[in-house]
């Protein structure tokens, strides 16, 4: 954890410069797109030659630069430079630069970190989740009615987006509210912080969740596939609430946009 914390810290210099940088850029014509292309890049490469010179053996799963084996089978960091790189290209405050680390397939530490907000959230296996120094719990409430959910929608010509559309309507009837905040790691992060009763996404990649489940799991909450028995992580669907609700959610969503 002191490993990835230094390594998330020095990339978190970066982001911020060039968060700065984009804040000027986002209101030109052109846009600021390549310069985001190449900060996402810059955090990649920061991360990974970090952890690397502290754990020269790991492999890397990052969405940057792919698979990259290492010489120790048993460990790997799963990376996502920054997550949520519309709103930083929009310069929206709401995104997160990401690393978990795996064991034998198991994740075992995690990390999500906005550098704007300096909010950290972090997990080890069997350890419990924090943000910054204080202890996470999901939040408690037990009836689907009373709940805040965070849902994100497909960008626009991604896959699923008329099954997202009924599902929004099927949860509609039912929550209080939905809110699509465009990072899903810091949604994650957030019901481990009780600010969201439930995250739902669909079709969504190893690196975006993958330090959130831990998180997630180590508040006391529950992350599971929306459909099956199956591992979020393996189907890339995810549906992360606690105990209580978790039925509720997976009765509200069955079959909802299956014919879409
Ligand atoms: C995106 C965010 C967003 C989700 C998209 C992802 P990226 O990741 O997690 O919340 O809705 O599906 O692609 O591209 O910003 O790392």
């Amino acid at each position: 954890m002191t490993v990835m914390t230094a390594a998330v810290r020095k990339a978190a210099r970066a982001v911020q410069r060039d968060y700065g940088e984009v804040s000027l850029l986002q209101i030109s014509q052109k846009g600021p797109g390549d310069y985001v292309t190449a900060a996402d890049k810059r955090c990649d490469k920061i991360l990974r030659e970090e952890l690397a010179k502290v754990r020269p053996g790991y492999g890397f799963l990052t969405e940057e630069s792919g698979k990259l084996a290492g010489s120790d089978p048993d460990h790997r960091f799963i990376i996502d430079p920054i997550d949520g790189t519309t709103n930083f290209m929009h310069a929206n405050p709401v995104f997160a630069i990401n690393v978990a680390l795996e064991r034998k397939g198991e994740l075992v530490a995690a990390i999500t970190y906005n550098p704007i907000t300096d909010e950290m959230f972090m997990a080890e296996k069997g350890g419990g989740a924090f943000l910054n120094n204080k202890r996470l719990r999901v939040a408690t409430r037990r009836d689907i009615h009373e709940t805040l959910v965070a849902y994100e929608v497909p960008h626009r010509g991604g896959k699923g987006l008329p099954q997202s559309r009924a599902e929004i309507g099927a949860l509609q009837a039912k929550v209080i509210g939905i809110r699509g905040i465009g990072s899903a790691a810091l949604a994650l992060g957030y019901v481990a912080a009780g600010r969201f009763d439930a995250f739902i996404c669909r079709n969504i990649n190893l690196w975006d969740i993958a330090p959130g489940v831990l998180i997630v799991r180590e508040a006391g909450g529950f992350v599971a596939d929306p459909d099956s028995e199956k591992s979020p992580l393996e189907t890339g669907n995810i549906l992360a609430t606690n105990a209580d609700l978790l039925p509720q959610f997976k009765a509200t969503l069955k079959g909802v946009g299956d014919s879409a």
